[in-house]
């Protein structure tokens, strides 16, 4: 069977001639098992290069290419894994990875993609692991992954991500980490992880959110991990957080410039009293604003931020209370001044009449 196979890759490989279209195991790349893994990392892949049906494993990382070798792909349906990292790839053809039928991992991270394509899913309705970190993506669509219906990790680590559309994400069902650290994001609006039940993951590290909807982790039923440090948030909700439903989510929060008033301290309070909630980096929380606490951990004031305004409404019950007390100390000297001079002309009156 095996023999076979080799004596028709060999027939080939002298029939087309070598300079049209060779076999990749006889010159640059290195192969195990046959062809079921071949690699061909560190190689300058040209698209002559084709590669055998049996191929399982095919590692192209690193092989200088400049787009995505679609033409070499088209017949290998066995393939699990494609790694195309560290090349110069700009941009992926429609329907480049089409015929990939039972590809679990797709590697394209290093690249220069600025776009995915409408089509770029189709077909990879198997994969599990997307790795597109160290891109330049700008924006993600709804159209980019509607195929993914068995994605479990999606990785856009350090990419130019600034705006994702509403539902983006919406048919990844089984999805279970979401890595969009490093990007640009400015506001995460409602919508944008809804139908997403199964992540346990949410990494938001390091972009520039300032602005969280109130409803936006609702549908977020199995979080475990959301991590929020290092970007603009001065304010939240408690809201926010209370709609996470998992039994211990670990919500990460430092590196935001908070603005520390009674208000965020009254949000902390009731978060700390949400068991189910996991603040696990609070004693690295710091003030922004006011200027007078700036760099100051939130939690060695917090006690303090509620005493002004406690103070405040001391100041206007005692107000209150000194206003009530003289009001019905005036009405009593009142009353008792009309009573007297009603006395008094009533002696006067009567000293007149013993006169
Ligand atoms: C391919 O070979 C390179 C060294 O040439 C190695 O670093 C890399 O790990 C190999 N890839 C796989 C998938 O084994
Ligand atoms: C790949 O091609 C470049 C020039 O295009 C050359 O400098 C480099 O040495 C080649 N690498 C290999 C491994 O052949
Ligand atoms: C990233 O996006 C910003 C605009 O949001 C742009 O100015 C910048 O050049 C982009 N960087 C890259 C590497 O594409
Ligand atoms: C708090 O900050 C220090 C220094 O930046 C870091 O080493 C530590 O891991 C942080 N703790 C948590 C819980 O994030």
């Amino acid at each position: 069977m095996m023999h076979a196979h080799y004596f028709i890759w060999i027939w080939i490989h002298f029939s087309f001639g070598a300079s049209e279209f060779y076999h990749p195991c006889q010159k640059i790349c290195l192969c195990k098992e046959g062809a079921k893994f071949v690699n061909c990392s560190g190689a300058n892949v040209t698209a002559a290069l084709t590669f055998p049906p049996e191929t399982e494993h095919l590692d192209l990382s690193s092989s200088n290419l400049y787009s995505v070798p679609s033409k070499a792909l088209d017949s290998l349906w066995k393939l699990q894994v494609l790694l195309l990292s560290g090349n110069y790839i700009s941009r992926i053809e429609a329907r480049a990875f089409s015929s990939l039928e039972r590809l679990q991992k797709l590697d394209i991270q290093r690249n220069e993609i600025t776009v995915l394509g409408s089509s770029f899913s189709t077909g990879l309705n198997s994969l599990r692991d997307l790795i597109l970190s160290y891109n330049r993506l700008q924006k993600l669509y709804y159209r980019n992954f509607q195929n993914f219906e068995n994605l479990q990790k999606l990785n856009f680590q350090n990419n130019n991500i600034s705006s994702i559309e509403t539902g983006a994400f919406r048919s990844l069902t089984r999805l279970r980490q979401l890595h969009l650290q490093n990007n640009h994001l400015l506001s995460l609006h409602n919508g944008v992880f809804s139908m997403l039940q199964h992540l346990e993951v949410l990494n938001l590290e390091g972009n520039r959110i300032k602005t969280i909807a109130p409803g936006i982790f609702t549908s977020l039923n199995s979080l475990t991990l959301l991590n929020l440090v290092r970007n603009e948030i001065e304010h939240i909700r408690f809201k926010t957080f209370l709609t996470i439903q998992t039994p211990g989510t670990h919500i990460l929060l430092s590196f935001n410039p908070w603005f520390c008033d009674c208000d965020l301290q009254r949000v902390f309070a009731k978060l700390h009293s949400v068991r189910r909630l996991i603040l696990d980096d609070y004693d690295n929380m710091t003030c922004m604003e006011p200027h007078v606490l700036r760099n100051l951990p939130l939690s060695s004031v917090d006690t303090q931020l509620c005493i002004a305004e406690t103070v405040t409404v001391l100041v206007i019950t005692f107000t209150v209370f000194i206003t009530v007390v003289a009001a019905i100390v005036m009405a009593e000297r009142n009353r008792k001044k009309r009573t007297g001079k009603h006395w008094s002309e009533e002696s006067e009156m009567s000293y007149e009449s013993q006169d």
